[in-house]
């Protein structure tokens, strides 16, 4: 874990503070949005140097930028400064799957690219954290890696060159079956990269205009999004939401 840690420290200066220019990147941020109290609490798990979270705290909502590592937290407060931030997020130092958080805390929970880097049995055990962290009526917003997909495979050994244990995914049922144990209720879930993964074989990323037609932009969904809703079974990433329910909601 410490390697790990000292990993995102060394990336934190180049990590990117805006949300991502094409569909798949941009699909993180729309969900955040569609599911953001008007007021309240929120907590970023993962949150880097705040891609997401310095948006999200230009409303009026508190938002909780939880990461292991304490560099890109820091780049993430000098970001908030810099943007002239009055409700800046709050750094906090911690990792998953523990949260250092009383129960039914927050309005919304999101953790994007971060559960992969946990064991199954880990990812499942930080479902379990982060749904008790939740407020009744409260959102939880998760991306997790299938098991059987190209990247998985390609992302692990890049991992493994680095000396880290890998990158982690899991079967559709099994992602479906660790969020509705913890008596959360799936909302939507959205299928990813089934042909995007491709353009992980080497040279394909340079043919001209080929990453954009795939991947597509912020706002049109790229040849990728189409694929994938057909065949979400091969999904490189399920962006998932779900909801706790209020007590006494049939
Ligand atoms: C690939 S980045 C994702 C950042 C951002 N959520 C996004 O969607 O771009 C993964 C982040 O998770 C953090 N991280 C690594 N292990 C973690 C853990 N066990 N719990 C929480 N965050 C972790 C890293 O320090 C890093 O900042």
């Amino acid at each position: 874990m410490n390697d790990l840690i000292g990993h995102f420290d060394r990336e934190a200066d180049s990590y990117p503070v805006s949300f991502g220019t094409d569909f798949i990147q941009a699909r993180k941020w729309a969900l955040i949005e569609a599911h953001a109290p008007v007021q309240g609490l929120a907590a970023d798990i993962g949150a880097a140097s705040g891609r997401h979270a310095l948006e999200l705290a230009v409303r009026r909502v508190t938002v909780v930028a939880v990461d292991p590592s304490a560099a890109m937290l820091e780049r993430l407060r000098h970001q908030g400064q810099a943007r002239g931030l009055e409700n800046t997020p709050v750094p906090c130092v911690a990792a998953l799957p523990e949260l250092p958080f009383t129960d039914a805390s927050f309005n919304l929970i999101y953790c994007f690219s971060t559960l992969l880097l946990l064991t199954p049995a880990q990812q499942e055990r930080a479902i379990t954290e982060m749904a008790q962290a939740l407020r009744p009526g409260g959102i939880l917003i998760v991306d997790v890696a299938g098991a059987r997909s190209l990247a998985i495979r390609y992302w692990r050994r890049h991992y493994r060159r680095l000396g880290f244990a890998g990158v982690f995914g899991q079967r559709a049922n099994d992602t479906q079956r660790m969020i509705t144990d913890n008596g959360l209720r799936i909302v939507s879930s959205e299928a990813h990269g089934v042909l995007s993964q491709a353009l992980l074989f080497p040279g394909l990323e340079k043919v001209p205009g080929l990453v954009r037609l795939v991947r597509g932009t912020e706002t049109r969904p790229g040849w990728d999004a189409r694929v994938s809703k057909r065949l979400p079974g091969l999904a490189e990433r399920w962006y998932m939401v779900s909801q706790k329910p209020e007590p006494g909601a049939g």
